[in-house]
């Protein structure tokens, strides 16, 4: 069952919404080569609770950690380790924060300095089909417009989609319904009506789109080892047209709306 929300909880989801993406923010001026992918995860889990809100990945089907975190072949749900990240890598950070009770889910790969221009590519075309995508929530829609507008982008551009993992409804729980695969037909699926709030999250190989998961029981990995990207946003479809709940705004702060 879809569940649809009232703009009352679309404002709270708003505020989760902004922690994630305050966070986002802050690891993507933090990293650099020597850092590590747990020294990220630390700081997202100090924001998050420092913001009053729980890091809504820890503790969910037994994770342990408050953001995943990717590096290279790893697709999502790498696990923060000591392992250091290197000029060259790229790292997917995907983050959830739960606030009064509503769920933001957003994610960004970054470049740790300076990356090939075939990875820097493939993280702008990524980044772009989740905005294609996005720009397709509206009122009267389908879902599977959202869908196919991520396809129809980066395949004909040669990258290839997971179909494995899929973006989500978000609110009270992380995963709702509808499941929002990066790849569909144009004109089918449910009609998109006003509060309804789905996480968009393409996940984006530069070779073939097989993966599998790794022995930890979680890291996702390319089968072909070449590298993989990740943009996420929480996003609701209103009146007005799409609304990014976890794109910064510098016009409320959190505080006011709580
Ligand atoms: N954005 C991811 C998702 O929507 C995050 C889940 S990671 C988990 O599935 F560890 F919490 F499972
Ligand atoms: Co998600």
């Amino acid at each position: 069952m879809i569940i649809r929300k009232s703009r009352l909880e679309i404002e709270r989801m708003r505020v989760a919404g902004q922690i994630v993406a305050r966070v986002l923010k802050r690891l993507s001026e933090i990293v650099e080569p020597g850092i590590t992918t747990l020294d990220l995860d630390h700081e997202a889990e100090r924001m998050i609770v420092g913001a009053g809100a729980y890091p809504t990945f820890k503790g969910y089907n037994g994770y342990p950690r408050s953001i995943c975190a990717s590096i290279n072949d790893e697709v999502v749900h790498g696990i923060p380790s000591k392992r250091k990240l290197r000029e060259g890598d790229i790292v997917g950070i995907d983050c959830g924060a739960t606030y009064m009770g509503y769920v933001g889910d957003a994610a960004v790969t970054l470049p740790i300095g300076s990356v090939s221009d075939a990875v820097k590519r493939l993280l702008d075309t990524t980044r772009q089909s989740l905005y294609r995508a996005i720009d397709k929530c509206q009122v009267g829609n389908r879902l599977g417009d959202v869908c196919y507008a991520v396809q129809s982008y980066v395949e004909p551009l040669g990258y290839s989609v997971v179909k494995n993992y899929c973006g989500h409804g978000v609110g009270r729980a992380m995963h709702e319904e509808p499941q929002v695969p990066n790849y569909g037909k144009p004109g089918t699926g449910p009609v998109l009506r006003e509060g309804l709030v789905i996480a968009i999250e393409p996940m984006i190989n530069l070779g073939h789109e097989d993966v599998k998961v790794l022995s930890d029981g979680w890291t996702v990995i390319t089968m072909d080892g070449q590298p993989s990207a990740h943009f996420e946003h929480t996003v609701a479809v209103t009146r007005d047209g799409p609304q990014i709940l976890t794109m910064l705004d510098n016009g409320a702060a959190a505080e006011e709306v709580a």
